[in-house]
């Protein structure tokens, strides 16, 4: 099947905007609504405005660019999936280094990353379709770019397959956990922050539609050769909810660590639950500890809980820093995290608003400053703690966490790491 003649179909129906959302995800899965606050909108993205277009009609001019493969093509690519240029696994598929000769030019062959998806049927299907459909209208330095695609339905099954441009540096995930990795300079944890902010206040705010990523964390934010960060993996995006709508109800869909409490509680998504995630990400960026540590103490294991218990601000600073970092500028980004973090999603920034305070805490340049105690922090973030608090706050919401944690273990267990699906409270 090719995409553009899935788009075709839905162009007929130009005026029913939530067509390739509803294809995208399962009939069931995804619909929008205005929730008892109707009129009051939590999320309205500046591109949205009544007379934008719907992502059929820019996909279809905006994508001409992506180029099709066919499988034979992209066998050669990767010497036929060879396990020697399998460069990453996650839960949607594998991920090779390839080459590709650039189309209608004699220039020389360009390095690209082949993501092969598990053939799983209508799910790694509504994963890649997601991806095509939403990376192939999107242009932004904070973005990965997507070459083309594969679609071939054969008698192994369906094949489907992308191909992105290489980001030679692996992910932030990489750099920050894993400790064959040099220390990220306290510099490059801010470029790649602001960079990732700008990437998703682009989603946000800067398309005629907006697109809710829901999926950031540190391992979908890519590096390229400066360690300019780029996201990656559009399988979970979603369109944003319509003008005067208030959120569009999903299963719950997301990596557990990262996914907001509000999102899981009513599988209402917004363009908030991604600004959630960013604040987890910007702790990770802080602390260099991992949202969700089970080898750590009982205690320790959640990010935002062992938050909690640090009593000066010194405390939660990456030790491998090695206090080479602005302390004011540290704070900045400190509350700035936790504003990320407030209970009540509409409490929470615009990523628009976020680029903002990073760019400011970029002006601290002198290392170092007085140590003082995260009482300060006290009043930024005791609504967002009760917000922490709040995961566990219900019987439904506490069963809900447990029901994630233990899907997200599974998928730990058969390799589908860190991928997550819950049926959506909203639904009910
Ligand atoms: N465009 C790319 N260029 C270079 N490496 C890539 C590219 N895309 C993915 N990778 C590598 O493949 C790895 C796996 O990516 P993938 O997105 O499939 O899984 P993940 O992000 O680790 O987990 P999840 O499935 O939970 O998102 C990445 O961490 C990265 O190292
Ligand atoms: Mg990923």
């Amino acid at each position: 099947m090719g995409c553009f003649d899935f788009f075709k179909e839905k162009l007929k129906n130009k005026h029913r905007r939530s067509a390739p959302i509803s294809a995208t995800a399962s009939h069931n899965e995804t619909s929008r609504s205005t929730d008892s606050g109707a009129g009051k909108p939590t999320s309205k993205s500046s591109g949205s405005s009544s007379s934008q277009r719907s992502l059929p009609a820019l996909y279809e001019e905006k994508a001409q660019h992506l180029r099709v493969f066919n499988l034979k093509e992209l066998r050669n690519a990767t010497n036929d999936f060879s396990r020697l240029l399998k460069i990453g696994e996650g839960g949607f598929g594998s991920v090779y280094k390839g080459s590709i000769k650039p189309l209608g030019s004699k220039k020389d062959s360009v390095t690209v990353a082949v993501k092969k998806l598990n053939q799983n049927g209508l799910q790694g299907h509504k994963q890649w379709l997601a991806e095509v459909q939403f990376l192939g209208i999107v242009e932004h330095p904070n973005l990965v770019k997507l070459i083309g695609y594969c679609s071939e339905d054969g008698e192994r099954g369906i094949q489907r397959l992308l191909v992105y441009e290489f980001m030679p540096n692996k992910s932030l995930e990489d750099h920050l956990f894993n400790k064959a990795y040099p220390c990220l300079p306290w510099s490059t944890r801010l470029h790649i922050a602001l960079g990732a902010a700008e990437g998703l206040a682009y989603l946000h705010e800067g398309l005629e539609v907006q697109v809710i990523y829901r999926d950031f964390k540190a391992s979908n934010v890519l590096l390229d050769a400066e360690f300019n960060p780029k996201l990656s993996d559009f399988g979970l995006a979603r369109e944003g909810p319509l003008p005067g709508d208030t959120h569009v109800s999903t299963a719950v869909m997301g990596t557990y660590g990262y996914a907001a409490p509000d999102y899981i509680e009513t599988g209402h998504l917004t363009s908030k639950s991604d600004v959630w995630s960013f604040g987890v990400v910007l702790f990770e960026i802080l602390t260099g500890r991992r949202s969700m540590e089970r080898n750590r103490p009982r205690h320790e294991q959640k990010l935002l809980e062992w938050l909690k218990q640090c009593k000066k601000f010194s405390m939660i600073m990456d030790p491998r820093l090695e206090n080479q970092y602005s302390m004011k500028g540290a704070k900045e980004v400190a509350k700035l995290a936790y504003s990320c973090l407030a209970k009540n999603a509409k409490d929470r920034p615009k990523m628009s608003d976020a680029v903002e305070g990073l760019k400011q805490a970029m002006q601290f340049t002198d290392l170092g400053g007085p140590e003082e105690s995260m009482e300060e922090f006290a009043s930024a973030d005791s609504d967002d703690e009760k917000g922490v608090d709040q995961t566990n706050s219900t019987e439904s919401q506490r069963r809900r966490m447990l029901h994630l944690a233990k899907l997200n273990e599974n998928a730990n267990a058969v390799g589908m790491r860190k991928f997550v699906m819950m049926k959506a409270a909203s639904s009910t």
